[in-house]
């Protein structure tokens, strides 16, 4: 065995289950209510008017017990819920790895879309059960759900990797993804909020 600062964690297996968008053992369950996505969608008037009234839960995020450490690879199961605000479609925060490392999505359960953003080049991918979105290092990368049903995807990242969520908040995300006719439509992403 090498010598590591961090000790690793012991070998183990975890049992996902794509169905129930579960894995066990889990670690911890993160949930992000509307009250959370201050300064995300572009109407501030009606995100304010959701998160001081109803507050729903926007999306929760499961993680399997391996740690966010050097070395490892933690993986975790974010599930959006289907919704919109003056037609934006609910989103996770999203975020930029601080130490700049790339991450693999594996879509479950729905269809939704992967934002990427590194800072001048924007991407999209559509995302539905068995694809893997590949988030290459120094893109920041936000999960949307563009349907009117729960969507799902298996995150594998370096744990030491981090989560950098001002990034997105100072300098968007290159798009916004809006409801439309056939389905969504993307328009430019303005991080002051005008549309
Ligand atoms: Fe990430």
């Amino acid at each position: 065995m090498p010598e590591f600062a961090t000790q690793p964690v012991a070998p183990m297996a975890i049992t996902f289950d794509p169905a129930a968008a579960t894995l066990t053992p889990s670690g911890p369950t993160l949930t992000r209510r509307m009250s959370d996505l201050e300064g995300l969608f572009a109407d501030t008037e009606a995100w304010r008017e959701a998160a001081e009234g109803e507050n729903p839960i926007v999306y929760e995020v499961v993680s399997s017990p391996v740690p966010e450490a050097d070395r490892e690879l933690p993986q975790s199961i974010t599930t959006i819920h289907p919704g919109q605000v003056s037609g934006e479609f609910w989103m996770t925060k999203g975020h930029q790895h601080p130490n700049h490392q790339g991450e693999i999505y594996l879509g479950i359960e729905g269809v939704g879309g992967l934002l990427l953003f590194d800072g001048e080049q924007r991407r999209y991918l559509d995302m539905a059960p068995g694809v893997i979105g590949y988030i290459p290092p120094g893109w920041a990368h936000r999960s949307i759900n563009t349907s009117d049903q729960p969507y799902s995807f298996l995150a594998v990242y370096p744990g030491s990797a981090g989560h950098d969520y001002g990034w997105v908040l100072e300098h968007g995300m290159g798009h916004r993804v809006i409801s439309a006719d056939d389905g969504h439509a993307l328009i430019d992403f303005s991080p002051t909020g005008a549309r």
